[in-house]
Parts: C-alpha cells; structure tokens; sequence
C-alpha cells in the first residue's frame, strides 16, 4: 500500500504556491489530528496489506509540535513492510533536532527539506522565512538524528536565474552531501501573488541541460524531470504514483487513487474535521490513463510500455526511436532527455 497524509499548515505563505495550507489554522492543529487518527484507522479496519511506502506532505509537516504525530504513528507501525519507506517533508527553519529526533523515532526514514535556493536574493524573493545556513543547519541535525535518505528540494528558471546562480546552487548541494535533490521549474500558479507574473520567470532549456549535466557530475541520476538520486536513494512513493499504483491520501486536500478513481478530501481544514471520511469520487477513463502513462512516461525512467499506444501514437513513437529521439527496448520506449519530454509526449499524441 501507498499512503499520502497531508498536514495543511504552515508558518508562512510563501507567494509561489498553490498547496492547500493555512498560516492562522494552528487553534485547530489537535482537532485535524484526531480526524486523521479516525480517518486512518477507519481505512486501516477495511483495508490489509503492508504499506510500503508513506508520504507526510504539506503544508509543513515540521510547523506541527512532534507528539501530535505520535498515535498515528501507533496506528501506522505496524503495517510496515520490511522495506518500507517513509518520507516527511520539513522546512529547514522549523525542523528542529529534537522534532527530528521524535520523528525518526516513530519510524519515519526519510526527509526532504525545502530549501529551495542558496542565495539569500532568491530566498528573499521566493518569500522563503528561512536562510541558507537554516538549510545546512537542518541537514546537519538530520544526520545526527539519524537519517541517512535525505532530499533537498530546489526551485530553478526564476528570473534570478544564471549559470552563475546554478553553479552557486550546485557548490552548496555538492557541500551539503544528501542523496537526493528534487528541482522544480519554477510554477506561475494561478491564484496565488506569482500569477501571471510572467517576468519572474526564465525559461531556458540550455540552462536545463546545464542544471541537469552539473548535477549528473556531482554524481545524482536523473530518474525523473526534477528528480535527481544517487545510488540506490530513488523516491519510492514517487515512483509508486508514476507507475499509476494505487494510494490512499488522508486529510483535508488529500487525493488518493484507486482503480481508475481519484478520491479526493475536502478542500477545507474545517470541513474535514468535521466529516473526515467524506471524498468526492472521479472516475476516469481508461483513455486518460493511457495519455497520463504517455506524459509521465517521457518525464521518467520507467518509461512509455508500447502495449499503451494506439496504431497512430505507436507510429509516432518509432518514428521518433528512428531519429534517436527515444530508445526501445523490450517494448518500452524510453525518453533519453527528460527537458524535452512534453515536446515528446504532444508529439506521440498527436495526429500527424
Ligand atoms: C508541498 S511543497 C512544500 C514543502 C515545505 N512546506 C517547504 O516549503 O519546504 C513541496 C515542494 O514543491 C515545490 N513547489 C511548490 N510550489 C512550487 C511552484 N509554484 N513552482 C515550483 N516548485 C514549487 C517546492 O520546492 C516545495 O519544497
Ligand atoms: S512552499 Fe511550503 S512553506 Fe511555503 S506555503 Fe507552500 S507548503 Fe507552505
């Protein structure tokens, strides 16, 4: 089993996202974690089988005090697998080594810091409430708290964005010494302060390719668009989700999927206090599914399966195997450059 817990609260807003989270919600922080208690176990009881993979994403799971984690944590234990992976998202400000501490305790393995940038400009800009040192200062007590499958997520293509400003952003990671690095093109949310706020951003696939060579040579694979691991420190629970596996999403803004449905949760804190079972059912239909495999097979190594393609989508698949653009092998086409994936995946849809 796949399991995403969604904790909406955070100590800031930060102008660029679009995540379902409250900064003057923390009066109700004991009352969602009840809820959530009730949800879990309610789905636990109906469900078997060993969860393999956890998510606690946000929002900041780290603005919340370690304790409120603790009985659902009592529940969630012993469902692990023997291999499971367990991953909470924290900000580098809030994540203190004492809720590191208690949090690695109750089983959680690994942890993914916002950090976003290096440089204080860019952090400033971005309306991050942290510093660079924060970052270093998170990492640093991570490791002595005992984890080892640290990531650091980064944001790239704003304005402020150079090869000098990537180089910089590339001497700090090679510093920090983490495994895993998720960085993410900049998003113009709608909704949000950075809507349509087109000068705030840099779009540039020269300097995607640099970005991604450089970290290569820092040793991390690009296993997805903006996901980058060395060795063995690939994200399970993402990889989980681009295989179209089912997973279960608790909590007020949580999407879960199951045979071909999403079930999503209600879009308010207060709404899923007080009905913290009640889920909104989308069917979807097969031929959704199929060009979500196609989109998301050319962003990621598991690539595009031929068995998924139509007469038309398959001729433009081996039409582009032929010009070198995508490598076939057993039936499965794979994209070997992920910046160019969306030209790849309206390609192969289209109808030419
Ligand atoms: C759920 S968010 C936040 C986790 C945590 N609260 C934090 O900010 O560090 C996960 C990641 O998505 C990325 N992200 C959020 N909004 C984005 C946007 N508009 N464009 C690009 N990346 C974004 C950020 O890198 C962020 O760390
Ligand atoms: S980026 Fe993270 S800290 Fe900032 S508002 Fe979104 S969830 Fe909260």
């Amino acid at each position: 089993m796949h399991i995403y817990i969604h904790i909406p609260f955070c100590t800031s807003k930060c102008p660029y996202c679009a995540f379902g989270s409250h900064t003057d919600k923390f009066n109700l922080v004991k009352k969602y974690f009840q809820a959530l208690h009730f949800e879990i176990k309610d789905f636990l009881e109906k469900n078997s089988g060993e969860i393999s993979t956890l998510f606690i994403g946000g929002g900041t799971p780290s603005s919340v005090n370690s304790h409120f984690y603790a009985e659902i944590f009592n529940l969630l234990k012993p469902h692990f697998s023997s291999q499971y992976e367990a991953t909470t998202e924290a900000n580098p400000n809030s994540a203190t080594l004492a809720w590191l501490e208690a949090i690695r305790e109750f089983g959680i393995n690994r942890v993914s810091f916002g950090a976003q940038s290096f440089n204080e400009q860019k952090l400033k800009f971005l309306g991050r409430n942290h510093s660079a040192k924060d970052t270093f200062n998170a990492v640093k007590n991570a490791k002595i708290a005992g984890f080892d499958n640290i990531n650091i997520d980064l944001i790239y293509s704003t304005k402020f964005d150079t090869k000098a400003m990537l180089e910089f952003e590339l001497e700090n990671i090679a510093k920090l010494s983490v495994p895993h690095i998720s960085a993410y093109s900049l998003t113009l949310e709608e909704n949000t302060p950075f809507s349509g706020k087109k000068s705030y951003k840099k779009d540039s696939i020269r300097l995607d390719e640099f970005l991604f060579s450089h970290l290569l040579e820092l040793g991390f694979n690009q296993y997805e668009i903006s996901n980058f691991s060395k060795n063995s420190f690939l994200c399970k629970h993402n990889l989980a989700y681009w295989e179209q596996k089912n997973y279960a999403g608790f909590g007020a803004y949580a999407v879960g999927f199951k045979d071909c449905a999403r079930f999503y949760s209600p879009k308010s804190v207060e709404a899923y206090i007080k009905n913290p079972l009640l889920k909104t059912r989308e069917s979807i239909d097969k031929n959704a599914l199929r060009f979500e495999h196609i989109f998301l097979g050319a962003r990621c190594k598991i690539g595009i399966n031929a068995k998924f393609l139509n007469q038309n989508e398959l001729k433009n698949a081996q039409t582009l195997a032929q010009n070198g653009k995508l490598k076939l092998e057993n039936s499965i086409f794979y994209n070997p450059n992920f910046a160019l994936a969306d030209e790849i995946a309206l390609f192969i849809t289209s109808q030419i």
